[in-house]
């Protein structure tokens, strides 16, 4: 029961942060990080296909991937699965690339780009990965590097729950954000490997 309502919950905040790209379309207004951006950048076409590639695919990495590890959806429909997974692989390639090629201008400076940097390569190598061991038919492997790529997706989650916390306690967002740059993958793939290793110990 307890691990049922945990992942209603882990779902409920991954689809609620998949969705929230949205704003940026529908919006009238200059919305969040767009504030703290100067108009050269704002008015540089390469930097703005990145930035909204970047959040509408992310959103939908973000929006799909939880389904993938629901064993009974997985086993009852492995076509839904395989399908699925092939959109959340281009989704990452295309949404991972924009975001490296954003973290450059990220608000912040180097310290903040370089976390946003890291995050994207470790998204892109070990999706990609994931991806080959499945064309391999190492299901194990598949699903240890799936675990990782999508301890990385979810850093854009933890990220939200991170920046609020550490603003009203540094009362500065500059430095909150440079933190919050790194902070925000970090722990999850401590959390994904302890993941990966219980599911080794399952098995043996
Ligand atoms: C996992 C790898 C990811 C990396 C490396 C990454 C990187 C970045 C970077 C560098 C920025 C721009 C920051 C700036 O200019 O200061 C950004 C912004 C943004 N990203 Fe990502 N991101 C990732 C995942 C995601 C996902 C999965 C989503 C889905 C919701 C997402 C949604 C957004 C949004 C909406 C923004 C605009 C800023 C905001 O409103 O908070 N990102 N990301």
């Amino acid at each position: 029961m307890t691990k049922k309502l945990g992942f209603i919950f882990f779902a409920a905040l991954c689809v609620v942060i998949g969705l929230y790209p949205l704003m940026y379309f529908i919006s009238d207004s200059k919305l969040g990080i767009l504030n703290s951006k100067s108009d050269l950048l704002l008015n540089n076409g390469l930097w703005n296909i990145g930035f909204y590639a970047h959040i509408s695919l992310g959103g939908l990495a973000l929006l799909i991937g939880w389904t993938q590890f629901n064993k009974a959806l997985r086993t009852k429909n492995i076509n839904l699965h395989r399908n699925l997974g092939k959109v959340y692989l281009i989704s990452v390639l295309f949404s991972g690339f924009a975001g490296l090629y954003i973290a450059y201008f990220a608000t912040g400076g180097i310290i903040a780009s370089l976390g946003f940097s890291f995050l994207a390569i470790i998204w892109l190598y070990t999706t990609i990965r994931a991806f080959l061991e499945i064309k391999n038919r190492s299901i194990s492997k598949h699903q240890k590097y799936m675990t990782y790529s999508y301890a990385a997706c979810f850093a854009a989650v933890t990220l939200r729950i991170w920046l609020p916390i550490l603003t009203a306690v540094l009362q500065d967002f500059i430095t909150a954000y440079r933190i919050v740059a790194w902070l925000c993958w970090i722990p999850n793939m401590l959390i994904a490997y302890v993941i990966v290793k219980q599911q080794k110990f399952n098995r043996s």
